[in-house]
């Protein structure tokens, strides 16, 4: 070997390992200058060095050459589709139409299910673990041959890395377009007065069929895979679908996170619902449904397929959508508890996923600006698990003329004081503290749970304590009687007896609580329980300055600005004092120190744990005695990682630090 052939296969190494570190490992091991840098590098040695131009080469991404026309390439194996389920009755009637083709009462080896993944499915062809073809779906057995703008999505390895891959192999996933990007770029093409595209599915598959890979390069395309092709006759390195899962992973293939393996289909059922209702909410890309696929492979070649068309093995269990159209009557302003005005969208009432969406949040009014949304246009709503409404964009094609673009009021809607832009911040703010808006939302908050969790004090109560002039705030809660409540609209004697006693009941909360229910800004649940618990008393924060609290771990500048300045403000120290003299808790219980297997160890949680969530993590592992921190440093005893892991893993492979799953956390709380 040359040297120049030595250095370029070194450069190739380097890149490839970072782009699949920065991708796919979401843990960049490399900054973007370093980047660029050794990319030209490779770029000037491959123009005096022709010859040392491999097809698995970094600078090989970014085609060029206009394709004049796609050909044809037969998939090794066809590409079926999969028949699909609507309900968890006809996710079980496939499971009896399963067992009784393979002559079984049930289905051995159990399940694994996958995110569906609501993309362009493609098929990568690697020859010698070198990527030399990518096609699409096709009609099942010829597809077209877009190798060129595959080697623009940048997940995708040129190479694929580790034991065992096979001489020809063919891998197959999807491609698709994340939300975020999908929606910068119709942000610019907002700017640029093109259409937008109606959703990243259709994004994606027109990207993939560009005939300039300069313009697929352009448009940020994800990839995973979920499944392989191997020649007639060839064996495959694993026996079972989450075998086959873990391989690609560790060839470099970007997989799918959210993947699970069940024993029943019992449990398959309880999970879809899960990832319906609340994980799809969390996820930056499409899907429509979970696959679930037998996870034996053996079972897959007795069972085989149905028609050439979908195998038996597997099927989608479908999603109610969560995307839909309606029109846009109308935008308004709400005021926060903070004074920020916040526009909302009045939509003509429209099912998404089982239930009637009329209001969307639209943030501020530049993401109205951006979006380009007018008021009587037809737009694209999306619901997705327990998140609020958004619309996604416009549609501009049914645009009839009469849509109104919008402006932001100049006064306050609940109190008309002239509204104040802060310069740094896109928010626009009501600068009356006595603004019945902000009042309003004020005590709703302190009432909600979370806070103060007063049973039976929503919207439409504290409106009207507002409106009777029974309180002005949240001390006034304190104060009111049975009797008063007695004379207002909706209220009968055991009612209002039973509103004063949640009220009296939440005197005992703690000071963390209050903390948060007062409403300082920056100040949410999390760090109202770092003072809570570093202060101890009330008296002793509202004596600290800025300093003092910026000092306390986990608080920031911005938050310790904030509290100060809320007790400097007088009125506010005579609300605590009325508050503390009406008999309101102003400390917190000590935590009793529990001791187990992980007293005084310090923990850090990231990503998704395949079953626990953030707050049933932090239960199990303070019972066990240890403590959660926000960030990870040489003192945590292990970082705690579940999927999408991010900088907080890579931080921990830096330091050192032990990395437990989610059964190493279950075994050591256990021992
Ligand atoms: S398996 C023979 N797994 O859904 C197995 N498909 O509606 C066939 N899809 O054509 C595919 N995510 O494009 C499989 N995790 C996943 C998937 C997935 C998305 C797509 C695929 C397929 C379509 C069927």
């Amino acid at each position: 070997m040359t040297a120049a052939e030595r250095r370029a296969a070194e450069l190739r190494r380097l890149l490839n390992r970072a782009s699949h570190a920065y991708y796919v490992l979401d843990a960049p091991d490399l900054s973007d200058a370093e980047y660029d840098k050794l990319f030209r590098e490779l770029q000037a040695l491959e123009q005096e060095h022709p010859e040392l131009r491999t097809a698995d080469s970094p600078t090989q991404r970014v085609g060029t050459e206009p394709a004049a026309q796609f050909s044809k390439h037969r998939h090794l194996v066809p590409m079926l589709s999969l028949a699909n389920a609507f309900s968890d009755e006809e996710l079980s009637a496939w499971e009896e139409r399963l067992a009784r083709a393979l002559g079984h009462a049930a289905v051995p080896g159990g399940y694994t299910t996958e995110l569906k993944i609501d993309g362009a499915a493609v098929s990568l062809t690697y020859e010698a673990g070198v990527l030399s073809a990518g096609v699409t779906r096709g009609n099942g057995s010829l597809g077209e041959t877009v190798t060129a703008n595959l080697r623009t999505v940048k997940d995708v390895p040129l190479r694929l890395t580790g034991k065992g891959v096979p001489p020809l192999i063919e891998i197959r996933g999807e491609v698709y377009l994340p939300f975020d990007q999908f929606e910068r770029m119709n942000e610019e093409r907002v700017a640029a007065g093109e259409p937008v595209l109606a959703n990243p599915r259709n994004a994606a598959a027109g990207s993939l069929r560009q005939l300039d890979p300069a313009q697929t390069a352009k448009r940020p395309l994800r990839f995973f895979g979920y499944s392989v092709a191997l020649p007639p006759g060839t064996r495959a390195p694993f026996t079972s679908q989450w075998e086959l899962l873990e391989t690609l992973a560790a060839w470099g293939i970007p997989v799918a996170p959210h993947r699970r393996r069940f024993d029943t289909l019992a449990e398959v059922h309880a999970h879809a619902h899960q990832v319906e209702h609340k994980v799809r909410g969390e996820l930056n890309f499409a899907i429509d449904g979970l696959v679930v696929k037998a996870d034996a492979l053996r079972v897959h070649d007795e069972a085989g397929d149905i028609g050439g068309r979908e195998p038996r093995w597997a099927i989608a269990r479908k999603f109610a959508p969560d995307i839909a159209q309606t029109r846009l009557l109308d935008i308004r302003v709400n005021v926060g508890r903070t004074g920020t005005l916040n526009p909302y969208a009045v939509l003509e009432p429209v099912e998404i996923g089982g239930t009637i969406v009329k209001l969307a949040t639209l943030h501020n009014e530049e993401l109205i600006r951006r979006k380009d949304l007018r008021v009587g246009d037809l737009v694209q709503v999306k619901r997705a698990g327990e998140v609020i409404p958004q619309i996604i964009a416009p549609i501009p094609e049914r645009r009839t003329g009469s849509e109104v673009p919008w402006r932001m009021p100049d006064r306050c809607p609940a109190c008309d004081t002239p509204v104040r832009r802060d310069d740094e911040e896109v928010a626009i703010f009501c600068p009356n503290d006595a603004c019945p808006g902000r009042r309003l939302e004020g005590v709703v908050h302190f009432a909600s749970r979370g806070t103060m969790d007063i049973r039976g004090l929503g919207y439409e109560r504290v409106r009207l304590l507002l409106d009777e002039k029974l309180i002005t705030d949240v001390a006034d809660l304190y104060t009111v009687t049975p009797e008063q409540l007695m004379g207002v609209e909706g209220f009968a004697k055991k009612s209002a007896q039973q509103l004063v006693d949640s009220i009296a009941a939440s005197k005992q909360k703690p000071l963390s609580a209050l903390l948060f229910a007062l409403g300082i800004r920056h100040v949410g649940a999390s760090a109202a329980e770092l003072l809570a618990r570093h202060f101890g008393h009330m008296d002793a924060l509202a004596a600290a300055g800025a300093e003092t609290i910026g000092g306390v771990r986990g608080i920031g500048p911005t938050i310790a600005e904030a509290v100060a300045a809320f007790f400097a403000d007088e009125r506010n120290r005579e609300l605590v004092r009325r508050l503390a003299t009406l008999g309101v808790r102003m400390d917190e219980p000590r935590k009793t120190a529990v001791t187990g297997p992980l007293s005084g160890k310090a923990f850090v949680l990231t990503g998704t744990l395949p079953t626990l969530s953030r707050s049933e993590a932090t239960k199990l592992i303070e019972a066990a005695g240890g403590t959660v921190a926000g960030s990870v440093s040489k003192k945590t005893a292990a970082l705690i990682a579940g999927d999408e892991a991010g900088s907080k893993l890579e931080k921990a492979k830096e330091l050192k630090v032990e990395i437990w799953d989610e059964a190493r956390l279950t075994r050591e709380c256990a021992s």
